[in-house]
């Protein structure tokens, strides 16, 4: 079989960029490890070109969700639809196209050890677009690392020889080879120091508003919700219990949203933020 005859090949090299309202439509999701149930009819829609923050208590499913939404866990019931593909019931050539638009961070970053920086991205690539000659793999790879803030030495360091956050950026690059429409980032900023995070935060900010992304982010990081996301989803009680704007989610009394936004390290983050603003009127106004 040519590699042009490869279905995997035809699919990635066929899609035509969304323009629906909602890259990503969860109805009715039920998620059950034997006896135990993670999700129980949850329902989300994400908006086209919005950062979605996505909280919840550690164990309440954010990982598990991301990995329904991308197929790697299939759902006791429910429907998952990306791009307006049913990731359940599409064939596995159009699964094949619309994995090909989406790219992942991992909970971790799951770099491949064995592999430089350069071939962990080069990866995507060489399984979407095998055509591609190593020149401009290469090429490609170098760009991404560049995109994702690292300097171009990186390209050949192996995982081990990164720190965490330039690790974090690897995956970031990897996550970034195909030129997704779509990004999942699962806890990019965990274990980072706060200026780290901080700098992750406004790369995600400008990758999503040069390169038009959609951005699914599960964080605990307040700093970052209130930062970059135009939108976060609370997961508990194993649903979404409310989507909407931080003002928004205050309004809705539930208690879990109330002592996470309003406890200490809530308050400390929207004061911040707000600092952060009075300081950017004071700049313009001397400006
Ligand atoms: N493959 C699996 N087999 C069995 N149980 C699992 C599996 N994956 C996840 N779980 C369970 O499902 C629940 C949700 O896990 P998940 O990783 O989605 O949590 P999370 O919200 O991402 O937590 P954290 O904030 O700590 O990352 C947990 O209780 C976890 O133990
Ligand atoms: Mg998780």
């Amino acid at each position: 079989m040519s590699e042009h005859d490869d279905p995997q090949v035809a699919a990635a090299h066929e899609h035509k960029r969304f323009r629906g309202e909602h890259p990503i439509v969860v109805e009715g999701l039920v998620n059950r490890f034997g006896d135990f149930t993670v999700h129980e009819n949850l329902d989300l829609k994400v908006e086209r070109g919005e950062i979605l923050g996505v909280v919840g208590g550690s164990g309440t499913g954010k990982s598990v969700l991301m990995r329904s939404i991308i197929g790697l866990q299939i759902p006791a019931e429910g429907s998952v639809e990306v791009f307006g593909k049913s990731m359940t019931e599409a064939e596995p050539d159009e699964v094949l196209g619309v994995r090909s638009r989406w790219g992942v961070l991992f909970q971790g970053g799951a770099l491949f050890s064995t592999l430089t920086v350069g071939e962990n991205v080069q990866v995507p690539l060489k399984q979407f677009y095998p055509e591609i000659d190593a020149g401009l793999l290469d090429e490609i790879a170098r760009y991404k690392v560049l995109l994702s803030g690292l300097p171009e030495d990186a390209v050949s360091k192996y995982p081990s020889e990164l720190s965490g956050g330039m690790r974090k950026r690897a995956g970031l690059a990897r996550a970034l080879a195909l030129d997704p429409e779509l990004l999942f980032l699962d806890e990019p900023t965990a274990g980072l120091d706060p200026i780290g995070a901080a700098k992750f935060d406004t790369l995600t900010r400008e990758l999503k508003e040069t390169l038009g992304l959609t951005v699914f982010l599960i964080t605990h990081d307040l700093d970052t919700l209130y930062e970059i996301c135009d939108r976060v989803a609370v997961l508990a009680d194993k649903q979404v219990i409310a989507v909407g704007t931080i003002p928004e989610l205050l309004e809705t009394d539930h208690p879990w949203i109330d002592e996470y936004f309003n406890g200490p390290r809530g308050r400390a983050a929207q004061q911040s933020r707000e600092r952060g603003k009075a300081l950017d009127k004071s700049a313009e106004g001397e400006a």
